[in-house]
């Protein structure tokens, strides 16, 4: 049987730290479906077709993961696609108690599924989607913190000709 894992997120935007952790992911799992979290309350700097644009043109490399977007609780739609691992990053101590609250609640809403934690590069464990937000609505380079592509997408964003 083939093993499926789920690295949910925001992505808004996908930094070079949740790229590491989709290749160390692919890497351990036979197959990984990188899912959006669409949150209809949030104002996203990028809308959920950007974020997957972006997710898709920095994974292209990587043939055994898809990336989709999902609503609802976590558990269930890991369960529906088939998954028996979250993955999710953890930088310094500073995600902990929120990674390990989730973490939580998602083994008390089922318990089949276990949360997998993974360390991103020692570079990149600074980086945050809202970091490289701030950065970027500031004018300032982000381009060491995001692939190439995503660069691209966030600086469409910006220009207003493609945010939704
Ligand atoms: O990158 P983020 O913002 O930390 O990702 C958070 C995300 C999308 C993984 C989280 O908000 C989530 O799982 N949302 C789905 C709703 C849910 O299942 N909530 C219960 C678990 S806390």
């Amino acid at each position: 049987m083939r093993r499926l894992a789920i690295y949910p997120g925001s992505f808004d935007p996908p930094t070079l730290g949740h790229l590491d952790v989709v290749e160390r992911a692919s890497r351990l799992f036979d197959d990984l479906i990188v899912a959006i979290g669409v949150n209809s309350s949030k104002k996203p700097l990028l809308s959920s077709e950007q974020r997957t644009e972006a997710l898709i043109a920095s994974t292209s490399h990587l043939p055994n993961v898809t990336v989709q977007t999902f609503n609802g609780l976590l558990v269930k739609y890991a369960l529906e696609q088939g998954a028996s691992s979250i993955v999710r990053g953890l930088r310094a101590t500073a995600d902990f108690e929120y990674e390990f609250q989730m973490a939580m609640v998602n083994r008390r809403l089922c318990e089949q599924v276990d949360t997998v934690f993974l360390m991103t590069k020692w570079e990149h464990s600074y980086l945050s989607s809202s970091i490289v937000r701030e950065v970027a609505v500031l004018g300032g380079d982000y381009s060491d913190m995001v692939h190439p592509s995503v660069r691209a997408i966030i600086a469409r964003a910006l220009n207003g000709n493609d945010r939704t």
